[in-house]
């Protein structure tokens, strides 16, 4: 553990103690409770060698998720593979508006997520909301698959539809059985050349096509809206996830295509982080 804590440092790693706990944990096959629990002690040489090629990974700046295979979002345990973007704690924000919104668990809301990814937002949803149905876009066939992963080890693929899909494409609002009371999007933000600038956690190992928002970062928002109205029930809710600075020039789109904007809501470092509009 030592040994790694050291590589870790000087590759520019934070928090070094608990990586190398995890990576430890991960390559032992042991609970990171376990092994504080065992103390110090000699590991045997197959674990030595597993935690070395662990370590080399996370020291080229591999994200901590991808490496153990999992990450925690909502409380929730989610398989995350190099095709999805790793679930962010900000992207929490949405999951607390939407169930504002949907104030009552009980309904049997129907509900969209446009570029489900990992699934986090979606089946945490269906998770919260034990009667609602929903339906989960995606282009990417990799990422759909780690999504189906998650629907089936969380329990709710009976309620889950999962569809391979770009909004990119005329007509693919048609194919999805709307209207919704709820749509929910985390989409690319990134401005396309803001990329590169990223931690290299990000630019050099998430999947482009979860990063990339193009020119200005908004090009999903604009694609997305403009179906709204068609995907949105009347009196249903449109919710996105922006980046930093984004809110404002969202909420203009939203409304631009006939939706109304509300406040957005606030990520717990004070960023306006979500943009929702009423249809
Ligand atoms: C920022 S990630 C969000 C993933 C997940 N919802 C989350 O919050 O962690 C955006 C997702 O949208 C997908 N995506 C990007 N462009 C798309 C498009 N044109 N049509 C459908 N999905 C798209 C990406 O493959 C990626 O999985």
């Amino acid at each position: 553990m030592r040994d790694t804590a050291v590589a870790l440092t000087a590759a520019g790693i934070d928090n070094v103690r608990l990586e190398a706990r995890l990576l430890l944990a991960k390559a032992s096959g042991l609970s990171v409770e376990a092994l504080i629990a065992h103390g110090p002690e000699s590991a045997p040489p197959p674990v030595v060698a597993a935690l070395r090629s662990l370590t080399a990974r996370r020291v080229q700046r591999e994200p901590m998720a991808y490496i153990l295979g999992e990450r925690e979002f909502w409380g929730l345990p989610f398989k995350v593979t190099p095709a999805v973007l790793v679930p962010r704690p900000d992207s929490e924000t949405l999951i607390e508006a939407a169930l504002t919104l949907l104030a009552d668990r009980h309904r049997a809301w129907r509900l969209l997520d446009l570029g489900v990814g990992s699934g986090c937002l979606l089946l945490t949803l269906l998770k919260e909301l034990p009667q609602a149905n929903g339906v989960g876009l995606e282009a990417s066939h990799d990422a759909l698959a780690v999504a189906r992963r998650n629907a089936v080890s969380l329990g709710v693929t009976s309620r889950a539809t999962l569809v391979q899909g770009d909004w990119r494409q005329a007509g693919w609002e048609d194919r999805l059985g709307g209207p919704f009371d709820l749509v929910v999007s985390n989409p690319p933000y990134i401005e396309t050349a803001a990329i590169s600038g990223l931690m290299p956690e990000v630019s050099r190992y998430e999947p482009r096509a979860a990063l990339d928002g193009g020119p200005d970062g908004l090009d999903a928002y604009r694609t997305i809206s403009l179906a709204g109205c068609r995907l949105v029930t009347p009196g249903g809710h449109l919710l996105m996830e922006v980046g930093q600075g984004q809110a404002t020039e969202v909420a203009g789109i939203f409304a631009a295509a006939g939706l109304s904007p509300r406040p957005p809501w606030k990520d717990l470092g004070g960023v306006e982080r979500v943009v929702g509009a009423r249809h």
